[in-house]
């Protein structure tokens, strides 16, 4: 019977296709016969669910167990409803503290758990798992599952408390089911303006949440919509909230400001005007009606455009409390962002700063806030940048419960198409010490609420989730869902012992899977940082578009405050108190002289402080201009390691999953290229100092397009300049749509090289390409990226639709000919920039 089931356990997991829905929740069979025989002997004999409704988590819990056991270990437990104290050796227990003392006498110690917390007791063939609440009971289950699916069947006794009671993840989803910042597919929540009837991935997400500890799902976007509150949407969030509760997850929502007038029909929506509050008391009733277990509410008010208290002179503390009193009597909580500033800034003013926004329009409502509102501020004081000190808001507003925003949609670093794994930058926030009073003031302390007092607190984390399976576009990238929730509950764990659990759960066991894994991973931030945004000037994307490739200079000359105040000599925003914005001012004393001072701020953060010239010498010795050719050289190196790395694997990776991320990895090194060329041209153009090593703008393995003999073709601009190599790519113009380009090799030396083509794949087109060599058939290709991405980036030739193809190991003779034949598609034009001939193992 055992060896049977296994074997049916083992064929439904390799029939079924890994296309990664199942996330970390594969429940993939043991691969070790030693730890499955060691599984087998501890494992009891039946589930003992304390819960038979439908709708708990403790019932969610068992049949998690059961299928998670029948998939790890292939033994189909089964679940009972009947508890006698005979039972309890032998078997798996599963429920509330409440429940389990009751039935088992007071064995448990109630005193010790926080909301949520578990107890998981796994001692020779039994096993106790036990939550202060149902949803904690299902968090133990989720736990012993995690174990088992690693191998791990060792004896334990683990209670455990969550850090802080929010742990939320904001969707920025809208009614017409497009995602805010969304780079995989469409919403999973709605569509045409409605909640969509079939909520099947909502279900799944919610396990996948739950299995990570996730309280809350606010669904739609914080610039909302006022129709979410219609009586038919209202409608749809119920049943959204039905399919949540039996993960022990609440629904919260985005509120917009103006609803009164917009939805209501009232003629204003002034906070403190009678007919406002109760427009809101009684919409708050209607909804609570539907979904009695509301979390709460989630505000942006007064921010990039969206309406808000101020617009009727009234505090942002009045508006958050609005909503503050409206929940209160069902226990909710309000959720309001600190993310206010003036987006029309003059940045001819050399002390107007946007970093200094949080702190100013909240530093003195401190102690004006309801109890049940919680200031949720972005981890930096700018948005989301590849690095960005902790905001200083945090250690501003004591008497205030403050949340931190992190952002798990990779917005302003590759959106996916790169894979960066976040982690180790969200922890260098969350250690961060304010050292407020002199005292240690961690940022995650006082987000826990611990450092200041306050009642409530925790985590927001920005999730964009779509229809695509890999729910996140990029299989790797779901490592970054992962750790959020695990640091929401646990802040303190490593971020590479959270990969290398989740490797496990994803990828099986196979070391060299987790250690390429592991590698990849931990290189991706830094690597990250050095081909985008270097030494604190923020990640150089293009601001005014889509955030996504290099456009150093869309940063400056702008309302949107994420200056960098390059001109030909200096670099950097002058924060100081003494001569700038006054920015490090506004953290506490030790930090802020640290700051203040160019000698003791880190080399990292040396141009978010300081405006310096660029052969200003970092303590690293080398000069800021060396240091960012260097550094984009080096990123933009290690990205190729990627694709290299990754392809080893082969064959050690289910096809579709192992396909999907090579040819992300080889997406990102190769627009890694365009990065450091396009950042490094910038500056060196400004700034007019040379490479000292002599690498940037000489590239002797290019032949640029405008060197070719061009038929069709002519010579354009890349929009900005920088991102087309040697500032020139050319396009077809010819009426037929068709355009040829050739070239002669007569100053290559005979041998292999790699051949890299270099050409724009822009949205709303599929251009074809075909390249010969010798007129023999190289390469053929289609500019499809925003197909096989999933992920559409521009319409324009510039930094996102810059990209690369290359034909390895090519033998190559003196005298060879290229040709190059584009098919233009609609406004994509077949556009190319160069073609590299490279000796194998070096870079262009
Ligand atoms: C960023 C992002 C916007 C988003 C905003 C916010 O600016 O680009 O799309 O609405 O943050 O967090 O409110």
């Amino acid at each position: 019977m055992r060896a049977s089931l296994r074997i049916l356990a083992l064929c439904a997991v390799f029939v079924s296709a890994e296309d990664g829905l199942a996330g970390w929740l594969r429940y993939a069979p043991i691969p070790d016969d030693t730890i499955l025989q060691q599984g087998l002997e501890s494992l009891p004999s039946v589930i003992v669910s304390l819960n038979s409704s439908r709708v708990s988590p403790v019932y969610t819990a068992a049949k998690e167990l059961q299928a998670g056991i029948l998939g790890v270990v292939g033994e189909n437990l089964n679940v009972s409803y009947e508890t006698t104290a005979s039972e309890q050796s032998s078997s798996l227990i599963v429920g509330t503290a409440a429940a389990f003392n009751d039935n088992y006498g007071t064995q448990v110690d109630v005193s010790k758990f926080a909301p949520d917390g578990f107890l998981l007791r796994v001692k020779k063939g039994s096993v106790t798992i036990v939550g202060q609440n149902e949803r904690g009971a299902l968090y133990g289950a989720f736990e012993y599952l995690s174990r088992i699916a690693r191998g791990d069947f060792a004896e334990v006794e683990l209670l455990s408390n969550p850090d802080a009671p929010i742990r939320w993840v904001n969707h920025w989803d809208n009614l017409d089911g497009s995602i805010e910042r969304g780079y995989a597919g469409l919403s999973i929540f709605f569509g045409n303006g409605l909640v969509l009837p079939d909520l099947t991935r909502v279900a799944q997400y919610a396990r996948l949440l739950a299995s990570i500890k996730i309280n809350a799902i606010v669904p739609n976007n914080v610039n909302a919509n006022a129709n979410t509150l219609n009586a038919t949407n209202i409608e749809g969030l119920g049943r959204i909230a039905d399919v949540l509760r039996p993960w022990g997850i609440q629904l919260g929502l985005s509120l917009n400001f103006a609803s009164p007038q917009l939805l209501g029909g009232l003629n204003t929506f002034d906070p403190l005007e009678p007919a406002v509050i109760s427009w809101w008391s009684e919409k708050t009733a209607e909804l609570y009606k539907r979904v009695p277990d509301l979390a709460g509410f989630l505000v942006k008010a007064n921010s990039e455009g969206q309406p808000g208290p101020l617009t009727y002179n009234r505090t942002l503390a009045d508006g958050a409390n609005l909503f503050a009193k409206a929940v209160q009597p069902y226990g909710g909580i309000v959720l309001f962002r600190a993310f206010v500033y003036n987006h029309h800034a003059d940045w001819n003013v050399w002390t107007n700063d946007r970093a200094n926004a949080a702190v100013e329009f909240f530093n003195h409502l401190d102690g004006k806030f309801l109890d049940n509102v919680v200031v949720q501020i972005k981890y930096g004081a700018i948005d989301f940048q590849v690095r960005e000190p902790a905001n200083p808001l945090f250690a501003n507003i004591p008497e205030t419960s403050k949340a931190i925003e992190l952002q798990i949609t990779q917005e302003y670093l590759g959106q996916q198409s790169h894979f960066v794994y976040i982690p180790p930058l969200w922890k260098e926030i969350l250690d961060f010490d304010f050292r407020d009073e002199s005292k240690t003031s961690l940022v995650r302390d006082i987000v826990a609420g611990r450092r200041y007092n306050n009642s409530l607190g925790g985590y927001a984390g920005v999730v964009n989730v779509g229809t695509n399976t890999s729910w996140l576009g990029h299989h790797l990238a779901m490592s970054n869902l992962y750790a959020y929730g695990l640091l929401a509950w646990d802040p303190t764990l490593s971020a590479e012992d959270i990969l290398d659990d989740w490797t496990r759960l994803t990828f099986g066991f196979d070391p060299d899977v987790l250690k390429t894994v592991s590698d990849i991973s931990l290189a991706t931030w830094p690597a990250y940082e050095d081909y985008s945004g270097n030494l604190g000037i923020q990640t150089l994307t293009d601001i005014l578009y889509t955030h996504f490739g290099p456009n150093p200079a869309s940063q400056d000359n702008n309302g949107w405050g994420q200056w960098t105040r390059a001109t030909q000599t200096h670099i950097g925003m002058d924060r100081t108190v003494r001569n700038g914005t006054g920015n490090a001012g506004q953290y506490p004393h030790e930090v802020a002289a640290a700051f203040e001072n160019i000698e003791t701020t880190p080399d990292n953060l040396i141009l978010w402080f300081h405006h310096v010239p660029y052969t200003h010498r970092l303590k690293s010795g080398k000069t800021v201009i060396q240091h960012f050719y260097d550094a984009h050289y080096d990123g933009a190196q290690t990205a190729q390691t990627f694709p290299v790395r990754w392809e080893a694997l082969r064959n050690k990776i289910d096809v579709q999953r192992f396909e999907e991320v090579l040819f992300r990895l080889t997406y990102q090194a190769g627009h890694a290229i365009v990065w450091r060329d396009s950042i490094n041209n910038f500056y060196h153009n400004l700034s007019r100092i040379d490479d000292e090593h002599g690498r940037v703008g000489n590239h002797p393995h290019r032949i640029e397009a405008e060197r070719f003999n061009l038929k069709g073709y002519s010579l354009v601009k890349a929009d900005p300049v920088e991102t087309a190599s040697n500032f020139t790519a050319v396009a077809i113009t010819a009426a037929d749509g068709r355009g040829e380009a050739v070239i002669k090799l007569d100053d290559v030396v005979s041998g292999t090289y790699d051949v890299a083509f270099a050409y724009y794949d822009v949205i709303g087109g599929r251009a074809r390409y075909s390249a010969f060599l010798n007129e023999q058939p190289l390469l053929e290709w289609i500019g499809n990226l925003e197909d096989k991405l999933g992920h559409a980036f521009s319409n324009k030739i510039d930094g996102h639709s810059a990209t690369r193809v290359t034909v390895k190991k090519v033998e190559i003779q003196k005298g060879d000919e290229i040709k190059i034949v584009g098919v233009k598609d609609g406004v994509e034009t077949a556009a190319l920039d160069y073609v590299a001939i490279v000796p194998p193992g070096e870079l262009d």
